[in-house]
């Protein structure tokens, strides 16, 4: 089982987007997959045409202790989401109790989605807490990275949590980049990924994902990209996105 945090502190990069279409096309590779959605917005669900309100979700587990069970939905052939729930807000705010709480989350996901291929996180921007429960249960990162002046920028400070959660932990997460709303003919996303390619190298998987309309719309009608427009370059670099996390394709 391959467990992914799908993360960047920056806003607006594509986690949400990555999440739900990389989700997508490794189950419609066959693979079982489960998304859980760490974002307090529960724009996941959405993604995923799922419009419910008062869903319950990850806030029940980590704020009720109820079972992962009680709160998944399968939303698509071999895809399986848990939802961020109404109330996870909440846990950004606790104060008692939140070394315990830490741990709670990598347990649920090692004992209840263990016939998983992979656990997909998807987690929200400008983050404390949730983050960090995302990186103690993560065997892996995946940092989607567009290609504007500030993203390397919000990387190095991503890094910086990295590190540490990595020294608490005592030992290294591999990490993955993604390239996502990439403009290949602009000079600046050009420059942004020769730099990465710089400060990461071996690290960059080898599509880069690029800023298309139908990726904008696709979340509007609570469809992906494959349900939406299947033959479109954003269905296309997806798909390949997820053969590169695969088989470790990089650039
Ligand atoms: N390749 C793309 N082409 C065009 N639009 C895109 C692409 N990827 C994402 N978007 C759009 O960019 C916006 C931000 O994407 P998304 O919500 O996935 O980012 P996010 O990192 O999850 O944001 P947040 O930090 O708020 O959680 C959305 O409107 C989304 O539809
Ligand atoms: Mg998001």
């Amino acid at each position: 089982m391959r467990v992914i945090a799908v993360i960047n502190q920056k806003g607006g990069v594509a986690k949400t987007t990555t999440t739900a279409n990389l989700a997508s096309a490794l189950a419609r590779s066959g693979k079982r997959v489960t998304v859980i959605d760490l974002d307090p917005q529960g724009h996941l669900a959405t993604y995923l045409g799922v419009n419910e309100r008062r869903l319950a979700g990850v806030d029940r587990l980590l704020l009720a202790d109820e079972s992962l069970s009680s709160v998944t939905m399968d939303v698509r052939d071999n895809l399986t989401l848990v939802p961020a729930g109404s109330n996870l807000d909440a846990v950004e705010q606790m104060t008692n109790g939140r070394l315990a709480k830490s741990k709670l989350l990598k347990q649920v996901i090692n004992e209840s989605l263990t016939d998983q291929d992979y656990v997909l996180m998807d987690c929200p921007p400008a983050s404390g807490l949730l983050d960090i429960f995302a990186l103690y249960a993560a065997k892996e990162v995946l940092i989607p990275v567009n290609g504007d002046h500030l993203s390397l920028h919000g990387l190095s400070h991503f890094i910086g949590t990295l590190k540490k959660v990595e020294s608490v932990l005592g030992h290294k997460i591999p990490l993955h980049i993604a390239l996502t709303r990439f403009h290949p003919r602009r000079r600046l996303a050009r420059d942004v990924m020769q730099k990465l390619l710089e400060y990461f190298p071996g690290r960059v998987l080898a599509t880069p994902v690029r800023e298309t309309a139908a990726l904008a719309e696709c979340p509007s009608f609570g469809k992906t990209i494959f349900e939406y427009r299947p033959r479109s370059v954003g269905a296309n670099d997806y798909r390949q996105l997820a053969q590169d996390l695969e088989l470790g394709r990089t650039m």
